[in-house]
Formats: structure tokens, C-alpha cells, sequence
């Protein structure tokens, strides 16, 4: 089966449906999503989204807290323009519907979250992302021009190496034609073609054991561009969140949001002393790398296996205004946040690297956007500064929008472009070598590519990689495909990637801490593909 389309938008997050929201007047748009529509990263975001909004703060002070926060690797004009252009886009995102809270005097209620030094965090209780994507796949339901395609998994990109043209990794003329679509249930492929494709697949916190991403989180754009043969970059930064909640039985870990702290809460030993003054001066509220790193070493050099937040101190009625589902969630595990500790443990969170686009969004292959998390625009670096990736994804999404909008009727599509050919194939017999692998990859990246990492660990993780990629690959041509089968592949591609990257930066920055080179070097801007 084959359909043609304007705009083709692989994810239906808040970078894919604000895309899709911004071109869809001016031409046909289908949205793909492996899951339901609303099953994102995006509706499980709860601190909020950064703004500048009222004075004493200003575009300057956010510039530089973004800076700080990604250590020296961000790219300060691509910085700007995202803090810039922030107020404009939180315009659009309340016109789209979304509501942020607001206090009594009717200004917004803005919150402070780690490393920013003033309060600008625009949000909804503590589930701003449910509500932006309430807010936003209401609207691309209603909207005419704009089809969806629920629980349909895209596999592979399309470029003349469909056609059977030979291509070289980052040639500069690859072309994106649109996508190969599974239906899993039926297990057919279909063949999307499209003037402009846009990947906004989010981010990969299934490469870890610990994630606070849902299951959804597989890598699967930064895997098919890669092997597209697209620029992929930074990809050794993965955030690690200082504070998901402990509750060992549960996946995704449920977040404790870091605008808790951010209204007094304190992280404590199981002494019940406060330990982060020992490693920073801004104690709980520092840099996520900082804290982070700095639980993960109270961990074990105490032998704990979490450490705990304290919220008892803080008037509880702002307590229950300002975190309602925090509370609800907490004490339907028998924890009363306004007279317990909470037990929290650091848990992979963000991929900071992953497709590299230029200031529109657009991909090293022509044609292709890439939006929100499965990007690498240069905003965040080494490390992400706290509720920037939502502000990320809408305004590279306004980017986009507008530069598609200019040059998307000059593409043309081939007209011989192949059917998927999958002959010769068969059922996988056994779907144990599926989960099975899944699994070990899990392990090798969370024991040796996690929050400290060494020479030695990285070879190994590699060593162990290389045995499940060559399994996965032959299960792979040999079966009628599965979305597990799919989503694995990809998995082991973009754990390959934060290996290889981890491998060749050799010093600490950022979220990337190796005990072989604990310090950063002068000049730390490295190319890494
Ligand atoms: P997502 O929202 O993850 O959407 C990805 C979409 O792609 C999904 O629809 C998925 O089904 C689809 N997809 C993936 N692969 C395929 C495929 N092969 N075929 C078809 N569809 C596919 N950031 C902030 O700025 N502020 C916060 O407060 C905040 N809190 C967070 C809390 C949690 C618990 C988590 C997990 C993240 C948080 N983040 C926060 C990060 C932020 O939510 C994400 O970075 C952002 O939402 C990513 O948006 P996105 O549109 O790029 O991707
Ligand atoms: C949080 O609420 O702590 C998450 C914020 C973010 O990841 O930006």
C-alpha cells in the first residue's frame, strides 16, 4: 500500500504536533505514532517550560544559565535564538489551549528549577506536560488537513538507496522521500511518500534499566538516520534525573519533579544530613550532572540504594496546590510527602545528543527536519539545563514549520520508489531472543555507559554490544518484522552511538564523567559522528 503526502511527521509529541499545527493550512499533513497519540515523553513532563516572562529576570540571565549548564559545549547563537524566541512560542502554546497556573493577581506562577537563577518556569500543577498535550492532540484531531496514523511504527526512512543508488555516509546530497510504515498488527509495511518528512521521535531512556521515559523511548529516529546515513552527534550526553522516585517493582520510574526542590524540598542521607553542600554551593538546586553524580557517589560509598528528599518543612497547603499528583502518587505507596522522606534514585531521563539540524531544523539529509528530543541543535550541550527541551521542541518546530513552508512544493518525488521487499521472510520463532537481548542491552548500558564511566567500561559495553548487534541483525533480515524486533534494532544502534562517543571524548564534561580523564579539557569542542 502506498499514500502521498505534503508533510510527513514521525511522533506526536509536543515537537511533532506543533509541527504538524504550523503547516497544516497550507498542506496535506499525516502524523505517525507507534502508540496512541497522546502515549509520549510529552505528557509525562511535570516541572513546566522556560520563559522569561517578568522582570527582575531577562533574555540574558537565561542565555547564561543555559550556558553554565552545558559546560562550554552549547552553541551560544542557536542559545539565543531559542531564549529569544521563547515568549512567542508560550503565546502560541496558550492560544493552541494549554493552560499554565496563574496566582491570585492573575500573573503567571513561575517556578524555579536547578540552575536557573531566577523563577521561570511556566507551568500546570505538576503535570504541564499532560496538559500541552491535551491541549495540542485536541487540536490536530479537529483539524481537516491533518491525518494521524495511531499505532503504526516507521521503520526506515526512504532515500535513493531505496532507488539502488549506491550512498556514502554524509554525502551532502541524500534525500529523504518519506517513510516505510509497519502496522503491526497486521504486519504489512506501508509506503508513505512526502514532499518533507520530520522525525520527532523523542529520546532513548529504554537504553537504560532505570528510565523515567516511557516505553516508547526507543531511539528509533537517531537509529533510522543514522542508518540513512545522516550526521549524528553528542550522543555521549545522557541525563541522568537526580530524583526519580525509589520503587524498584515500577517502569518507568515515576518522576519526582525537580521544581520540589525548587520550592525548598532537600535531598538527605539515610543520617538524615544534608549532603550536597559537600559538592556544590547550590546544595539541592544545582546543575542535574552535579547532583546526580553526587547521589550516585553517596550511594556507594554508603552502600545505599537510594537516598531521600525531604518536604516536611514546606507549608503543606502549597504543597498540595503546587504538586498535587507528586502527593497522590507518593502516598498511594504508603508515603505522606508533608511527613515522610521520599526515597529517590537518579534515573536516565534525556538524550542531549542525536540528529544534528541546523538553526531551522533541518537534517544533514535533505528534505528531513528533526524536532525535539531526537535532535542535536547545539541548545544544551553538555548538559540540559531543567525544562528547556519543551521550549526546544516548540521553537525548532516554529523553525521548521516556516522553512518547509518556503521549499516543500519544489520537491519532487521519484516515481519509481519500491514497495518494502520483505520475501524470504518468516515469523521469528522464538520471541525470547528478542527480550532476551533487550534486556542485556539494558544491563550493559546502565553497568558500564551510565553516570560514571571508564576506558575500561566502554570497551567492554562495546565488546558485549557487538555480540547482540550480530544476533539482532540476522533475526532481523530472516523475520516478517515485529515493532519489539524494530524497536531493539534500533536500541542497539543508538547504544552503539553513546558508546562510540563516550569512547572518543577524552576528558569529563558535563553529564560525560570518565574517572580515566576527570578533569575537562581548554578546548573541549569535539566533532564526534
Ligand atoms: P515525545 O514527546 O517523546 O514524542 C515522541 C513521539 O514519537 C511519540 O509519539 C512516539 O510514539 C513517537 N515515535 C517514536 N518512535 C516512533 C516510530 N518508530 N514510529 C512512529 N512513531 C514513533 N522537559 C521539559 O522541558 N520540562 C519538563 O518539565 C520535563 N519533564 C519531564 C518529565 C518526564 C517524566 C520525562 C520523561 C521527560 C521530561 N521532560 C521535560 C523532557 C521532555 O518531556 C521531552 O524532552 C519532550 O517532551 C520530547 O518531546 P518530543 O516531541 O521530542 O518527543
Ligand atoms: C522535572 O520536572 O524535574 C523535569 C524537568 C525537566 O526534565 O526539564
Amino acid at each position: 500500500m502506498q499514500r502521498k503526502v505534503d508533510f510527513l511527521v514521525i511522533g506526536s509529541g509536543l515537537a511533532g504536533l506543533s509541527f504538524a499545527l504550523k503547516v497544516a493550512d497550507k498542506g496535506k499533513v499525516l502524523i505517525v505514532s507507534k502508540a496512541g497519540l497522546e502515549e509520549t515523553n510529552t505528557r509525562y513532563a511535570q516541572g513546566g517550560i522556560a520563559s522569561v516572562t517578568y522582570a527582575p529576570d531577562d533574555f540574558e540571565k537565561h542565555v547564561n544559565d543555559t550556558l553554565i549548564a552545558g559546560d562550554g559545549l552549547c552553541d551560544e547563537r542557536v542559545v539565543r535564538m531559542v531564549v529569544e524566541e521563547a515568549p512567542k512560542q508560550i503565546e502560541e502554546l496558550i492560544k493552541w489551549g494549554t493552560q499554565f497556573d496563574v496566582k491570585k493577581n492573575g500573573t503567571f506562577d513561575l517556578a524555579k528549577e536547578g540552575g536557573h537563577s531566577e523563577h521561570r518556569i511556566l507551568h500546570h500543577k505538576d503535570n504541564t506536560g499532560f496538559e500541552i498535550q491535551r491541549a495540542l492532540s485536541e487540536r490536530v484531531r479537529n483539524h481537516p488537513n491533518i491525518q494521524i496514523l495511531e499505532h503504526h511504527f516507521a521503520v526506515e526512512i526512504i532515500t535513493q538507496h531505496h532507488l539502488g543508488h549506491l550512498i556514502k555516509r554524509y554525502h551532502s546530497d541524500i534525500e529523504c522521500y518519506g517513510a516505510y510504515v509497519l502496522q503491526p498488527e497486521t504486519r504489512k509495511i506501508m509506503t508513505i511518500l512526502a514532499k518533507t518528512t520530520v522525525m520527532a521521535t523523542g529520546g532513548a531512556g529504554n537504553l537504560y534499566s532505570t528510565t523515567t521515559n516511557p516505553l516508547i523511548a526507543t531511539g528509533d529516529g537517531v537509529a533510522m538516520v543514522y542508518r540513512a546515513k545522516g550526521i549524528i552527534d553528542n550522543m555521549e550526553f545522557i541525563q541522568f534525573h537526580p530524583t526519580s522516585l525509589y520503587n524498584p517493582a515500577e517502569r518507568p520510574s515515576f518522576l519526582i519533579s525537580e521544581a520540589l526542590r525548587g520550592f525548598g524540598a532537600i535531598l538527605k542521607g539515610h543520617d538524615g544530613k544534608e549532603f550536597m553542600q559537600k559538592y556544590d554551593s547550590r546544595g539541592s538546586l544545582a546543575p542535574r550532572d552535579i547532583v546526580a553524580r553526587a547521589i550516585d557517589n553517596e550511594m556507594k560509598t554508603r552502600g545505599d540504594d537510594f537516598v531521600y528528599l525531604d518536604a516536611r518543612h514546606i507549608d503543606p497547603q502549597g504543597l498540595m496546590d503546587h504538586f498535587p499528583n507528586i502527593h497522590e502518587k507518593c502516598l498511594s505507596l504508603g508515603i505522606d510527602i508533608m511527613k515522610d522522606l521520599i526515597p529517590v534514585v537518579p534515573a536516565a531521563h534525556f538524550q542531549c545528543g542525536g540528529i544534528k539540524v541546523d538553526l531551522n531544523g533541518h537534517s544533514t539529509i535533505n528534505r528531513l527536519y528533526a524536532l525535539g528530543e531526537c535532535s542535536y541543535t547545539g541548545l544544551h550541550g553538555a548538559n540540559r539545563l531543567a525544562s528547556n527541551s519543551l521550549l526546544e521542541a516548540v521553537v525548532f518546530a516554529d523553525k521548521a514549520a516556516k522553512h518547509a513552508l518556503h521549499h516543500y512544493k519544489e520537491n519532487i518525488i521519484p516515481a519509481n520508489i519500491p514497495m518494502w521487499n520483505d520475501e524470504g521472510t518468516t515469523h521469528p520463532e522464538e520471541i525470547v531472543l528478542i527480550t532476551q537481548n533487550y534486556r542485556e542491552m539494558q544491563q550493559i548500558m546502565s553497568n558500564y555507559v551510565g553516570i560514571v564511566r571508564s576506558n575500561l567500561r566502554l570497551k567492554r559495553a562495546m565488546d558485549r554490544l557487538e555480540i547482540i548487534y550480530e544476533e539482532t541483525e540476522e533475526l532481523f533480515k530472516k523475520s516478517i518484522l515485529s515493532q519489539k524486533l524494530c524497536e531493539l534494532r534500533n536500541m542497539i544502534n543508538a547504544s552503539y552511538l553513546v558508546i562510540k562517543s563516550a569512547q572518543a571524548r577524552k576528558e569529563s564534561v558535563g553529564l560525560h564523567y570518565t574517572i580515566d580523564y576527570p578533569h575537562a579539557k581548554k578546548d573541549n569542542k569535539l566533532f564526534i559522528s
